[in-house]
């Protein structure tokens, strides 16, 4: 029998990961290892939403935590490749664009195995994100690249990248479909408006910028209750900064711990906007159609735009467009199904048939 790792490193990872293994489990086709680098070790932002999302418990954790960009890359592929040196699998399965992704792929490549990217072709064309360069150097030594939307196939078009590219659709809103599929909870904050979330550099890392958002959070919570749950990066750079005190005086607004996955869905379903400068969350809103505001000067994720309900925008226009009517509607994006792990298992089987052991 074949055998694939699919690795995960960071929440959004395994939102993606989730629905893929569980086909892969439920066929039985090949050997599959479940890799989590713990690049992500808050409970909130990892254990809790593996067992959220119904996802086995990983085979593997590599612990390597926080640290700088170099640390956790090199981290991850000097401890991955300990692992691949104990037996290579056939295929090496990596999501998204955090650290751990390109990480784990360049482990793979450099043994001499095929690395597939789910969530491939993602560019914003701004190297300032992090994420950026792990997208771009991911997909460029990719063998197999599973797109969301045909705009990204035009993105990896532009670089050449041409083989082995298929559009697929977008197997986050996999997870969320399956999850409104089983469940129609109430939300644990009731009586909310509006969620904002951030945990961006560019938005949390300097205090003279957390300020604005904070003087805008006093004006914005004087029409709307709003609920902020807290990303670590976020949480520490406020204590930080000395805000916290300031920050839970707001009225109407209310201070939490990273929401789990499901009451996380549940509010965004429940809320009349949302701000934020997450990826994933914009895909999830323009999916249910709720109007998110995505505090960027540029989103990877154009079709979010195009066909869905996000807009970019800067501090200052927020409060005007708090101030219009909120339309909410759910959006019909192409291959946005909740059937893309599905076809990616399609292609892969066909793709692995073809790989000699
Ligand atoms: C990472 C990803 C980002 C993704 C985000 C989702 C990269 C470059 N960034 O950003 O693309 O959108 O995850 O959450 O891979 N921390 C904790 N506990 C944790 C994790 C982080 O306290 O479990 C704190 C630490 O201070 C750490 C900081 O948050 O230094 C940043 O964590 P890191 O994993 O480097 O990046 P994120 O900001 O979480």
């Amino acid at each position: 029998m074949k055998t694939i790792h699919f690795i995960g490193g960071a929440r959004p990872n395994f939102i993606k990961i989730a629905p893929l293994i569980k086909i892969f489990d439920k066929e039985r086709l090949f050997n599959s290892l479940f890799i989590n680098t713990g690049q992500h070790y808050d409970k909130a932002l990892s254990e809790n939403i593996i067992k959220d999302l119904n996802l086995r418990k990983p085979d593997l954790n590599l612990g390597i935590g926080s640290g700088s960009h170099i640390y956790q890359i090199s981290e991850v592929m000097i401890k991955y490749e300990r692992i691949l040196l104990r037996g290579k699998p056939d295929l090496v399965v990596v999501f998204g664009d955090v650290n751990s992704t390109i990480a784990a792929a360049l482990a793979a490549k450099k043994n001499g195995i095929k690395v597939a990217h789910v969530e491939a072709g993602l560019r914003c064309y701004d190297d300032n994100l992090p994420e950026e360069v792990n997208r771009r150097l991911t997909d460029s030594i990719s063998d197999i690249l599973f797109t969301p939307s045909k705009n990204e196939n035009l993105n990896l078009k532009k670089e050449n990248i041409t083989k082995n590219v298929f559009f697929v659709g977008n197997i986050m809103i996999d997870s969320l479909v399956s999850f409104f599929k089983k469940n129609n909870v109430k939300p644990n904050f009731s009586n909310i408006d509006g969620l904002i979330t951030l945990h961006r550099p560019e938005n949390v890392d300097e205090k003279s910028k957390f300020e604005s958002i904070l003087k805008n959070l006093e004006k914005w919570t004087k029409k709307y209750r709003i609920l902020f749950p807290i990303h670590p990066r976020t949480k520490k750079n406020i204590i930080k900064f000395k805000l916290l005190k300031r920050l839970k005086k707001i009225n109407n607004l209310n201070l939490v711990s990273p929401l789990s996955y499901s009451e996380f869905l549940i509010q965004l379903k429940d809320s009349k906007f949302i701000i934020t400068d997450s990826g994933g969350i914009q895909e999830e809103a323009s999916f249910l159609g709720r109007p998110c505001f995505t505090l960027r000067k540029n989103t990877e994720r154009p079709v979010t735009i195009k066909m869905g309900s996000n807009k970019l925008v800067k501090l200052s226009d927020i409060n005007t467009l708090l101030n219009k009517e909120l339309k909410t509607k759910m959006k019909k994006i192409p291959k946005w199904d909740g059937q893309t792990a599905e076809r990616i298992f399609e292609i892969l089987k066909i793709y692995l048939s073809t790989l000699k052991l």
